[in-house]
């Protein structure tokens, strides 16, 4: 049973399992052929205060593109949902999330927000706002990772119903295999007649996407960059930053936005808290964070495999974002 007003938090991820989730991904990565970083890595503190830029961007369709979606679908959606409690995981600054509160809140419904990520300062601020402007709402905020700690989410109040939130487009994040197990794991957390409101990036012409991840000021260079400082300062190693440049190109084949990171030099990084030395050459690149791009029917098809089927879904004029509400079967 939720209390009206309260605020929550749970730490299911702490300094020292974050720590040795890093050391175990780095130790992985950069011995790996091609090199690679996981992109959960980049949302230290700094790191989710350039995504809050990113979306400022002009050249970053997705997520006013979203934010307009959620404006104009979120009496529907609270409509058609009838949750009372909101989880949203990846939540960052649950910035857009007030929309779909205030939507759920219309329609009388909601009880409690459960907002989930894996960066600890990016989910205290959300909740201090949060709780000033919704008092009468219970917040329970989850330091977790998706991708493991769904099990430990709350479950639904009695005779109650949750509607779990994946927006911006995170779930493009993930490659396909870890996908649908994530997808997989999200319905076995959920009962018969919950949900799932999914936010997927469109396949969209090639001159939009490119320059949503490499804008002209920078400010996704710094982004994907980031991960070489959080690793510099967790790990001891000594990463020349500067001496990566940014790249992202479209892959068809796949249909996602791939980002990486290129070597300006040969170089080798030592890595001291794992004893590790990494020899890069010139132009060698680290692959960062895939951002998958869908099509209307391989997101049904993709909900259908884990056990979803698809109630409705809402796409903005334009064909580039789409808001698929599904139902645990
Ligand atoms: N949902 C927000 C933020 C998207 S940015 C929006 O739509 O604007 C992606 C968010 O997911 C960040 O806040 C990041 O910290 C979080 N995140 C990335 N990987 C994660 C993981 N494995 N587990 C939990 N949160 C994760
Ligand atoms: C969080 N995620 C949906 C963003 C995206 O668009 O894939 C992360 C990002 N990477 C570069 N810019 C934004």
């Amino acid at each position: 049973m939720s209390t009206h007003g309260t605020i929550q938090l749970d730490v299911h991820l702490t300094g020292t399992d974050a720590g040795s989730a890093l050391r175990a991904d780095v130790a992985r990565g950069l011995t790996a052929t091609p090199k690679e970083l996981p992109p959960k890595w980049f949302y230290d503190a700094r790191g989710s205060d350039l995504f809050e830029q990113i979306t400022e961007l002009p050249e970053y369709y997705p997520f006013r593109t979203e934010r307009a979606l959620l404006r104009d679908s979120v009496d529907d959606i609270a409509r058609s949902s009838g949750a009372d409690t909101v989880v949203e995981l990846g939540s960052g600054s649950s910035t857009k999330t007030r929309l779909l509160l205030d939507a759920f809140t219309r329609t009388g419904t909601l009880t409690r927000y459960v907002p989930q990520d894996v960066s600890e300062s990016a989910l205290r601020g959300a909740l201090d706002e949060l709780h000033d402007a919704y008092p009468d709402l219970a917040l329970h905020g989850v330091v977790g990772d998706f991708t493991r700690d769904l099990d430990r989410l709350p479950g639904a109040d009695p005779g109650g119903k949750r509607m779990i939130a994946f927006l911006g487009g995170t779930i493009g994040n993930l490659l396909p295999v870890p996908r649908h197990e994530f997808l997989t794991h999200v319905r076995s957390v959920l009962a018969p007649g919950e949900q799932l409101l999914l936010g997927t990036g469109l396949v969209t012409d090639v001159d939009t996407m490119i320059p949503a991840y490499d804008d002209a000021a920078g400010v996704t260079a710094e982004f994907n960059r980031n991960v070489l400082h959080v690793v510099n300062r967790e790990l001891g190693a000594d990463f020349d930053v500067d001496a990566f440049t940014h790249v992202a190109v479209w892959d068809a084949d796949n249909a996602w936005i791939e980002m990486r990171l290129r070597a300006g030099r040969d170089m080798t990084v030592h890595v001291a808290d794992l004893d590790l030395d990494v020899p890069f050459t010139a132009g060698e690149e680290i692959a960062t964070e895939v951002s998958s791009k869908f099509r209307p029917e391989q997101i049904d098809a993709m909900l259908t495999d884990a056990g979803f089927e698809t109630t409705r879904r809402w796409v903005d004029p334009e064909g580039r974002f789409a808001l698929t509400l599904a139902t645990a079967v």
